[in-house]
């Protein structure tokens, strides 16, 4: 299958002022989803959004200085699919956070009304993925912007076998300043601590002050990110998982990453819906699961 040019998808799929193409990353191209509450990029490659802006708001999303657009490589930054794995594959064939985020995705639909915009993109199994992942799957990613960003995330097994998987939205949110930042809606969640393999119970407000790497449970699939810095709430809503990995590298290992600079943990927290750390899906032949996320800033 010949990849379109930038002049066919735009032919095909664009819309004056509201959807539109660019040359993008790792040589896949960029989508531009515009509505009158705000714009945001996503690329066919990893079908990851690269970055958000509200109408009136500075980026919703970090995106690091170092980040690297080749192929093969994940992105540091925007929102990242994680699947069929989240972390590490226990069996080590898969890539650290799975190949959808290091995958060509294919674009299927765009769609625009008077307040929605939207993109629906693509992933079947392959000989690669098949190489690492035996099973035929279909998964559609739906990215659409209201007065919040919004992403479904669908699994399809089209295998004759049972599989199972773990996944998570990834978004990279962008700070002023983390140490003047509270995580909200997460106080009485237990949650592991993958530093220190502890079981713990969050207590009040979540605020950053060392490296942080947990999968909470919290009782609902939402929180709140004040950030006083810029002056803006903003909530983080999901379907279809039980967990929420909340991630800040801090100073060792910001320096250990090259695709991030030293003193860009300061300015991002992830906080990532997640089926991981026993909320696995499993899904028989023909069965689906989605999972969904929705991020409204508001400023503050
Ligand atoms: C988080 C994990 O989701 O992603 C961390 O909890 C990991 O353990 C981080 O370090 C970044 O992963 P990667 O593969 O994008 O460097």
């Amino acid at each position: 299958m010949s990849t379109p040019s930038i002049t066919q998808l735009n032919q095909r799929f664009g819309a004056p002022g509201r959807i539109a193409f660019r040359e993008g990353t790792a040589g896949s191209p960029v989508i531009a989803l515009v509505n009158p509450y705000g714009a945001c990029e996503l690329s066919l490659y990893g079908a990851h959004v690269l970055a958000y802006r509200p109408t009136g708001h500075v980026p919703v999303l970090f995106m690091s200085k170092n980040a690297v657009f080749e192929t093969g490589k994940p992105i540091r930054g925007g929102i990242p699919v994680c699947w069929p794995c989240f972390g590490h594959d226990p069996e080590k064939k898969l890539p650290q956070h799975g190949f959808a985020r290091i995958s060509t995705w294919r674009l299927h639909a765009t769609e625009y009304s008077s307040d929605v915009t939207e993109a629906r993109l693509s992933l079947t199994d392959s000989e690669e993925t098949r190489s690492v992942w035996p099973y035929a799957f279909e998964l559609t990613l739906r990215v659409w912007l209201d007065q919040r960003l919004n992403l479904a995330l669908t699994t399809v097994n089209r295998d004759d076998r049972p599989f199972t998987l773990t996944q998570a939205f990834h978004p990279y949110f962008r700070l002023r300043q983390i140490m003047d930042v509270t995580v909200l809606g997460l106080d009485g969640a237990p949650y592991l601590d993958t530093l220190t393999h502890e079981r713990l119970t969050q207590e009040g407000a979540l605020r950053i002050r060392a490296e942080t790497d947990r999968v909470y449970s919290p009782e609902k699939p939402e929180c709140v990110l004040h950030d006083p810095g810029i002056g803006r709430a903003v909530a983080v809503v999901s379907t279809g998982a039980k967990r929420l990995v909340v991630w800040n590298p801090w100073v060792d290992k910001a320096k250990a990453m090259p695709d991030f600079g030293d003193d860009e943990y300061t300015g991002m927290i992830c906080l990532e819906p997640a089926n991981t750390d026993g909320d696995a899906i499993t899904l028989a032949p023909g069965a689906k699961h989605t999972l969904t996320l929705a991020i409204q800033a508001t400023l503050t």
